[in-house]
């Protein structure tokens, strides 16, 4: 049976008289990826912060069952859902691999009580994280910059960062804000790939995307916002074809 890993009912955001979001509703089935486009304003990264707890709005966020809507970033990542940043947010004065290893202690809270009372369990999860990481790395393309800053990276490598860094938590969904804005078209069609291959293995997504050719061919469904609110949704093919989609692009963008 299809089971929606998360529905979102009548959100709503409004920053003074602006209404980011307006009342929008969707639904994601488990291990599927979806597409979140619409003109810039449309409201979509306002979208992912109230759905990955960064920021406080109106309405009903249900994430693996779980109420989420009243949940710290935090105590979502927990639960199994990651995001990354349209602007990436790595530490910039850490290394690449200090970046991932620090993620599951950010996220899933470091008890400072093991350390002393369990040294050799802290040294096995230590010994354990740095395998994962490096795993990661690998999985990305990204080991030969273990050691680099993570402020000398490149805006796409500090894409990847962002992904592998979320990747450390075991999440189950991943919202990604613009992961292919910015970034040269080599890596941008990596980016694709390894979406697609998470995506093999049961990962879902919710992914912001301006560019539609690539967002089309990695969706299995798509939404679009436009002045906060979802004005369509649908598969790719279907979406492509709506004439007020065409439009409001065409208008938001001159
Ligand atoms: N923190 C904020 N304070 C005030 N207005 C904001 C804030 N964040 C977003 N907005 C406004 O909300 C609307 C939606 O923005 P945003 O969600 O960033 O859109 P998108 O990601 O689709 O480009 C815009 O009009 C934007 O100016
Ligand atoms: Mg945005």
């Amino acid at each position: 049976m299809k089971m929606d890993i998360l529905s979102v009912k009548d959100l709503e955001k409004h920053f003074g008289g602006v209404k980011a979001v307006d009342g929008c509703s969707i639904s994601i089935e488990a291990g599927t990826v979806m597409g979140l486009i619409g003109p810039n304003g449309a409201g979509k990264t306002t979208m992912f912060n109230l759905i990955s707890g960064f920021e406080r709005g109106i309405g009903e966020i249900v994430f693996k069952g779980i109420r989420t809507d009243n949940l710290s970033p935090f105590k979502i990542a927990r639960c199994g859902m990651v995001r990354t940043f349209q602007i990436p947010r790595a530490l910039t004065k850490m290394t690449v691999s200090e970046n991932l290893m620090l993620a599951p202690k950010t996220q899933l809270g470091e008890r400072i009580w093991d350390v002393w009372l369990r040294p050799k369990r802290v040294r096995e999860q230590e010994m354990q994280i740095r395998e994962k990481s490096r795993d990661i790395l690998e999985f990305f393309e990204i080991s030969h910059l273990e050691d680099e800053y993570a402020g000398a990276l490149s805006g796409g490598q500090k894409k990847l960062l962002e992904m592998a860094r979320a990747m450390m938590i075991d999440p189950s969904m991943m919202l990604l804000d613009e992961p292919f804005a910015g970034v040269n078209p080599t890596l941008a069609r990596k980016i694709s790939r390894y979406i697609c291959e998470l995506h093999e293995d049961g990962m879902t997504f919710l992914v912001i995307e301006h560019d539609i050719p690539a967002i089309t061919k990695i969706s299995d469904r798509i939404v679009v916002m436009n002045e906060g609110k979802v004005m369509a949704e649908g598969e790719p093919a279907e979406i492509k074809r709506r004439r007020d989609v065409l439009e409001v692009y065409i208008g938001g963008e001159g």
